[in-house]
């Protein structure tokens, strides 16, 4: 039997297993670095950092931020970070992190949440969508 899933918010000590999440989504970072994104975050009311955890381990990580906007009265939430380790993936966690990161944006007093995903995180699109996501828009960039 899979041991249950915990989710939580992210703590100065789960930076280790912060960084080693950050290299399998593709964005490689020390254990010194994630630690200090963790603070720099834990700083600001409008984001939140949840991971998820099961025995103790964490598997899973999400952020999520919050800005007050003029499109709508309501500030605008975005899930900005998710990932999930490759061992983990398949039984519910990634599921999990999301309703946390909803859960969050109702508190904000938002009224919907925004995720942007590169085009090639085929797998993610098909998750956002049987969780109920519609695709509304194109993302660009340009390196400055
Ligand atoms: C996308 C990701 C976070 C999903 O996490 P996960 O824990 O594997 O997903 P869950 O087990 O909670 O799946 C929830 C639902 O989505 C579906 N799903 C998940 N991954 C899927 C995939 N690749 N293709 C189709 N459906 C998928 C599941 O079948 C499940 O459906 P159900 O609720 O009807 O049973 C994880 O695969 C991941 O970290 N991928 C790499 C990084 C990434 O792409 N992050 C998103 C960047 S925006």
């Amino acid at each position: 039997m899979n041991p249950a899933t915990e989710i939580r918010i992210a703590r100065i000590d789960d930076a280790a297993a912060v960084a080693v999440l950050l290299g399998e989504l593709g964005y490689p970072a020390s254990v010194e670095q994630a630690a200090a994104r963790l603070v720099g975050l834990q700083r600001t009311a409008c984001a939140v950092t949840y991971v998820a955890s099961r025995a103790g381990n964490v598997c899973g990580l999400a952020t999520v931020h919050s800005h007050a906007s003029l499109n709508r009265d309501q500030p605008s939430v975005q899930l900005t970070l998710l990932v999930v380790s490759a061992q983990a993936r398949g039984s519910g966690a990634g599921k999990r992190l999301v309703q946390a990161a909803e859960e969050w944006a109702r508190d904000c007093g938002a009224q919907r949440l925004v995720v942007s995903t590169a085009v090639h995180r085929a797998g993610a699109h098909a998750f956002y969508e049987t969780l109920g996501y519609e695709l509304t828009g194109r993302r660009y960039a340009r390196v400055l």
